[in-house]
């Protein structure tokens, strides 16, 4: 209670400086819970400065990614979408809600994944407040194949999503990886179940992860040399409830207007794919060859000439493509 009173003088101060003396009067606490509550705003983020002989300024706030800070940037309300302070996966826990009957469309976002998941198997490092992870139902009731290029238009969407909120323009390495300046800024996995019977998809979850605020710092292992995160590649903070209302809006638009008209996103993933034209190589299993990336065709596939001339498509489930001197060229 006294944090929130505390953390709201601070901030209608707008980083003028308040005394301990004033802000214990005006919220009625003494001086030394006045200094745990600071203790504690900073231990979730809250930048506060303490100078001797002039008191406490908010510095800066941290980018909370909260159902309040998310709702703000919604251009209407929303049903069916919940942010989680912590889970093992968003992933998983758009699962488990699927087999409880969630709705199609359902939304499950986290601050903090401590099983993130990425595809084949590796793990994706999603620490507390850096990180927009979300994970979206769908119940199109269909056969899988006209799922298959729904990894791809959910990359469209959230390509549309950081242009709106950041003026900036992804590449796509194909076929889901999100790219910004030759490096990778987020993924997305997609997941799905049949049902035995019909041979319909019972539900599909697609996930997204983008790195918002991490720093070189946050990446480990492995990625360390090929991630970035949006504040690195960026001017200035981007805030995560304005991108995650975006992203919200943009999927929502995919699931009523673009999913079953993928035609219509085509055009822009064939733009933003950085693949076309370089050469590759084609990873399945164990195997590399190296291929030429010619076209991306009407299923989102990657249409690739193997040296002796052939052509062959690719899609997204069999092989992972890498660039041929990095990450991404
Ligand atoms: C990849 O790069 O291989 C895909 C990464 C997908 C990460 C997202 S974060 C939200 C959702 N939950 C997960 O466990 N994974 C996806």
């Amino acid at each position: 209670m006294s944090q929130k009173r505390v953390c709201a003088a601070l901030q209608a101060a707008e980083g003028a400086y308040l005394s301990g003396e004033e802000l214990s009067r005006s919220i009625g606490i003494t001086r030394a819970a006045v200094w745990k509550a600071v203790e504690a705003l900073r231990r979730q983020g809250y930048d506060i400065e303490a100078r001797t002989g002039r008191g406490y300024r908010l510095r800066q706030s941290p980018d909370l990614l909260r159902r309040e800070t998310v709702e703000a940037y919604l251009s209407a309300p929303r049903a069916d979408w919940e942010v989680l302070e912590s889970v093992d996966s968003t992933n998983s826990a758009c699962r488990r809600l699927a087999l409880e009957g969630a709705e199609d469309g359902t939304v499950v976002m986290a601050d903090c994944q401590t099983a993130g998941r990425g595809r084949r198997n590796r793990s994706f490092q999603s620490p507390a407040g850096r990180g927009l992870f979300l994970s979206i139902l769908w119940r199109p009731g269909c056969t899988p194949d006209k799922l298959l290029p729904l990894t791809a238009l959910s990359a469209v969407a959230v390509y549309r999503a950081v242009e709106r909120v950041c003026g900036v323009n992804l590449r796509i390495k194909w076929p889901n990886d999100l790219v910004l300046n030759g490096k990778k800024l987020g993924g997305i996995l997609t997941e799905m179940a049949l049902e035995g019977e019909s041979g319909l998809v019972s539900h599909a979850v697609v996930g997204i992860g983008i790195n918002v605020h991490h720093l070189p710092s946050d990446f480990e292992g492995q990625v360390r040399d090929i991630a970035t995160s949006l504040d690195m590649e960026l001017d200035g903070r981007v805030c995560r409830g304005k991108l995650a209302a975006a992203l919200l809006e943009e999927l929502d638009y995919l699931r009523g207007e673009v999913l079953f008209a993928p035609e219509k996103w085509l055009e822009p993933y064939r733009t933003a794919c950085l693949n076309i034209g370089q050469t590759v190589q084609l990873i399945r299993g164990e195997t590399w060859e190296r291929v030429e990336a010619v076209a991306v065709d009407g299923q989102f596939g990657l249409v690739v000439r193997h040296e002796n001339g052939e052509l062959e498509t690719v899609r997204s489930g069999e092989v992972s493509v890498r660039g041929l001197y990095g990450y991404a060229e």
